[in-house]
């Protein structure tokens, strides 16, 4: 009966081992420790014996259950791990991979257009400037000439920062306080552009996003008139466009510029797109940077990148540029 007990258990323990499925080893769970098993059997003929034997039985028959348990336990872990392992295999995402025939990623659109933008304007002779998003308001507004109750310094238009004296810090709301900061550390003669990133404190639509781009043009000189202004918004949009565009200007007004004027470009089918603002630097600008205006005069114009970028790429909801989609991305 020992040598049948020892040998039932030895050969359930080499069949669980060798369970393929955790199914086929619930299986061999239930057919080797069960009811009506054959281990199970010889526990009802434990009674006919005398009780030294049953002793001897029952110890061995313990044992035996114990080993056929442990076997079931250690094949369901091992079962188990190779079940994760599965999953996880299947659920694996390689970040790093890299489509075939593909560069790995691009520069955003937006990027794009200011680099080639820059490329027209040094092509004409401009340095590049930049300034910082975070203004106070000396450079947003005071010295370009706002008043202190003009419009434009209303909630609606500016996201204050809460940081020094009340509504003193600012994202700013265009680029032309760059104008500000490169007069005030430079002498004329100055041609340089201005490219970054902007705020304005509005709803967003088709059309208007709440954090956009714009570039700058600043020249200041010694007899520097609207004639050069005119030129320049004409020679870069037919460096950028092609020269089948057309440009007008539209009488405006600016604080930061006298005279003022607003600039459409003309699409080859002769529709026109309203594209900026620019001017004549004003006066109290001028002197405001420590320039004579006396001596020196400029002119300044700016616009929004992303509606230029969207006009020539056909994009007619600018909010996809602040999108990740990369079904978007991947056009440019
Ligand atoms: N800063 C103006 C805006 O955001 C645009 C602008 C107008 C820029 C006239 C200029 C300018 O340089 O001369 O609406």
């Amino acid at each position: 009966m020992m040598d049948d007990i020892r040998r039932i258990a030895a050969d359930a323990q080499s069949r669980i081992a060798g369970a393929a499925t955790l199914e086929e080893l619930a299986e061999l769970d239930r057919s080797n420790l069960g009811k009506g098993s054959e281990l199970g059997g010889f526990k009802r003929q434990m009674g006919a014996l005398d009780p030294d034997e049953r002793r001897t039985v029952g110890a061995a028959l313990n044992e035996a259950r114990r080993a056929v348990e442990a076997a079931v336990a250690a094949r369901r872990a091992e079962l188990d791990a190779a079940a994760a392992r599965e999953r996880a295999a299947a659920e694996r995402l390689d970040l790093t991979e890299v489509r075939a025939g593909r560069d790995a990623g691009h520069l955003h659109l937006v990027t794009q257009t200011i680099e080639e933008l820059e490329d027209v304007f040094v092509g004409l002779g401009f340095t590049v400037e930049e300034g910082p998003e975070v203004e106070d308001d000396w450079h947003n507004f005071t010295a370009l000439n706002f008043g202190e109750h003009h419009p434009a310094r209303d909630m609606q238009d500016t996201f204050f920062v809460d940081l020094g004296a009340e509504r003193e810090v600012v994202m700013r709301t265009h680029t032309s306080p760059v104008q500000i900061r490169v007069m005030e550390d430079r002498e004329p003669p100055i041609y340089s552009v201005m490219p970054g990133r902007v705020y304005r404190n509005e709803a967003t639509d088709a059309t208007h996003l709440a954090v956009f781009h714009q570039i700058e043009c600043l020249v200041v000189d010694r007899g520097i008139t609207f004639g050069h202004l005119a030129g320049t918004i004409d020679a870069f949009t037919k460096a950028y466009f092609g020269d089948a565009w057309n440009t007008r200007l539209r009488p405006a007004y600016f604080p930061f510029t006298e005279p003022s004027a607003e600039f459409d470009v003309q699409r080859p089918d002769g529709s026109w797109l309203e594209l900026g603002g620019s001017g004549m630097v004003h006066p109290n600008v001028l002197a405001n940077c420590g320039i004579d205006p006396e001596e020196h005069s400029g002119f300044a114009f700016g616009f929004g990148l992303d509606r230029l970028a969207a006009t020539k790429h056909g994009v007619t909801d600018i909010r996809e540029f602040a999108s990740t989609d990369i079904r978007f991305l991947e056009q440019f």
